[in-house]
């Protein structure tokens, strides 16, 4: 059983990562959509909401793996995660810092990301550590996990307010400019395509989420579950949402896409 976590729909860009490496497992996708967005809570009630809901889910679907898909939430609460439950391993999702900065040519690399991830020590540790030979813009968005959000429901964006929240990260000078984007919020793969078109030069965006899908794998390859059978027909998972709403719209078809059937919440989880 593979637990997956996000605030919202962004998780479903690591879920997507996952779910061909391991097509026969069991899923339970978990968005606390009664909080979202996670990008604007203060560190220690945020600390206390995933764990809450970690203890209703942990309960409820005794996984052998938790992904913490999501930024904002795996640069603060992985060490109380882990130290709660040492027996699960816990697969979190950083900001792509150091593949980014190994692959810069231009040595200016920008991190996208919420006003969370972008105040966080652990992410002003991850650049001291892996990109303290570039230029690295750190850019706080609080608008683009909502877009993103709505834009999965079907509903409208606007092409002027995307091209304004990724302006910031598009720097020149000396004849040089940004080549890589980190994606460091979940989401924002979610509305890739957009930031393709409406970018100012084409740079690289850096979605970490193939490199997580293999990372979960490895985990499980380590414990002793078997690699997986890649001929297996996916198995219906469940898509959990904490505010109780019903998935109605695209957001129905996006989940059957997905293989994956909403289920209601414990009701402990609703706020
Ligand atoms: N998807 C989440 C992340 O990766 C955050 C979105 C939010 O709730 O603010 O950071």
């Amino acid at each position: 059983m593979i637990l997956v976590f996000d605030s919202g729909l962004g998780g479903l860009t690591v879920f997507a990562g996952i779910a061909p490496l391991r097509p026969s497992a069991d899923y339970v996708y978990v968005a606390d959509d009664a909080v979202f967005p996670y990008g604007r809570l203060e560190e220690p009630v945020l600390i206390a909401r995933v764990r809450s809901i970690m203890e209703a889910m942990i309960a409820q679907a005794r996984p052998d793996i938790v992904v913490i898909a999501c930024n904002t939430a795996s640069t603060l609460v992985l060490p109380d995660l882990r130290a709660r439950w040492p027996e699960i391993p816990f697969v979190g999702t950083v900001p792509a810092v150091k593949p980014a900065a190994l692959h810069s040519k231009s040595h200016m690399i920008s991190v996208l990301a919420t006003p969370g991830t972008v105040a966080r020590d652990y992410t002003r540790d991850l650049i001291r550590d892996y990109a303290a030979h570039c230029d690295v813009a750190l850019v706080g968005s609080r608008r683009l996990a909502p877009i993103a959000e709505a834009f999965m429901h079907g509903q409208s964006v606007d092409d002027a307010e995307i091209a304004r929240e990724i302006a910031p990260c598009f720097l020149e000078s000396d004849g040089k400019r940004t080549d890589h984007v980190v994606l460091a919020c979940t989401h924002y793969p979610l509305l890739l395509s957009h930031f393709e078109r409406l970018a100012p030069w084409p740079v690289a965006f850096v979605d970490p989420a193939p490199a997580i899908a293999r990372r979960v794998d490895h985990v499980l390859c380590e414990r002793g579950f078997a690699p997986a059978d890649h001929k297996a027909a996916p198995r219906l998972g469940a898509a959990v949402f904490t505010s109780g709403r019903e998935a109605e719209g695209p957001l129905v078809r996006l989940l059957q896409e997905r293989s994956l059937a909403q289920q209601s919440a414990p009701t402990i989880l609703s706020p």
